[in-house]
């Protein structure tokens, strides 16, 4: 039976925070035992940001090294760096031609950053979902888990797909295969320890806002503590007004692994500081073995690089088959 096919991409930032954790890697790591999955270290979508290039290599390996320790298994799925097959690059190329700039503009994700860098801002950056569409076309993908914030980038691969099979497919004979979005379940939405209302992200200046899967014990703690709360006695979910009682105890949660309603029930009577020590304990044992793992792999670069490797040749057998038979879709010469 041939299971179904799921993509995924993770920038390579150097450091990977618990929301990125407890949102997509997790699922990832759900989702590689029923499906087939590609993983990979988003590199060339790395230098759409500024960048620098002494940390580039390394924070490649760092997060491939992270994604290993919190479980993806590197027999059950294919982990690679992105920039290692060409065939992402190349595809991109073909995929531009069919994608309408005005498409583009129209990105959330790009305006949000434009508006920012004015003329400054860069092809890349408005280029950026062709090259996450041709990431997602390649092995056609049947599921994209995507949080709140991929989302458009989903839906306008699944327009450049429809107007590529348009334009090249002939009938009953589609080039790309339509990707189907999963989206993330509500509660693995992670937030801002300094403010319950905003995302936890790796862009925020303070280092304070969020956990990083590397924080020591005492610096979870220290976090923890000095996390945003509010005075009302009690806790409790999904109270509009109490985003940060809410964001603490979905962490609590997901680190627990307790059902929603066990947690409700207790901790409805805590008070923040009881609680926060509760949390603070319940984070740094459930990343002890995802630590403890990932100084293993790191030690053991022969390791990481076999795996790097190998998912990079089952990664480019698939890709390199797309790429072929789009390029001839469009009529490109046969290599000689
Ligand atoms: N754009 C995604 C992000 O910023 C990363 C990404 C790149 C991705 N290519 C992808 C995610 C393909 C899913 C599928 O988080």
């Amino acid at each position: 039976m041939n299971r179904k096919r799921i993509v995924s991409g993770i920038r390579p930032t150097g450091s990977v925070h618990l929301g990125n954790y407890l949102g997509a890697i997790r699922s990832a790591v759900a989702l590689q035992e029923e499906h087939q999955g590609f993983f990979f270290i988003a590199d060339l979508h790395a230098i759409t940001d500024s960048q620098d290039p002494r940390a580039l290599a390394e924070h490649t390996l760092t997060t491939a090294a992270l994604y290993l320790a919190c479980g993806i298994d590197p027999q059950r799925a294919s982990l690679f760096v992105q920039s290692h097959v060409a065939a992402h690059s190349q595809l991109a190329r073909l995929l531009g031609s069919v994608t309408p700039v005005g498409l583009l503009k129209r990105m959330i994700q790009f305006k949000e950053k434009a508006v920012k860098q004015g003329q400054e801002a860069s092809l890349g950056l408005l280029d950026y979902p062709v090259l996450m569409a041709s990431d997602i076309l390649l092995y056609d993908a049947d599921l994209v888990p995507v949080g709140e914030d991929q989302k458009q980038h989903l839906e306008l691969t699944r327009d450049i797909a429809a107007r590529f099979n348009r334009i090249y497919g002939s009938a009953g004979k589609e080039v790309f295969h339509t990707p189907e979005p999963l989206l993330m379940p509500e509660g693995a939405r992670v937030m801002s320890l300094t403010d319950g209302s905003k995302k936890m992200s790796k862009s925020d200046l303070a280092d304070s806002s969020r956990i990083n899967l590397l924080d020591s014990p005492d610096v979870i703690r220290a976090k923890v503590k000095r996390a945003k709360t509010d005075s009302i006695s009690g806790l409790e979910f999904d109270n509009p007004q109490r985003p940060e009682a809410h964001n603490l105890l979905s962490i609590y949660q997901l680190v627990s692994g307790k059902t929603r309603e066990a947690v409700a029930e207790e901790c409805k009577e805590m008070g923040f500081g009881q609680f926060k020590a509760l949390l603070a304990e319940a984070i740094v044992v459930h990343l002890a073995p995802i630590q403890e793992r990932y100084r293993q792999i790191v030690e053991d670069k022969t390791y990481l690089l076999s795996v790097l490797r190998q998912g990079r040749l089952e990664a480019e057998a698939v890709a390199d088959a797309t790429l072929c038979r789009a390029k001839e879709s469009m009529g490109f010469s046969p290599v000689l």
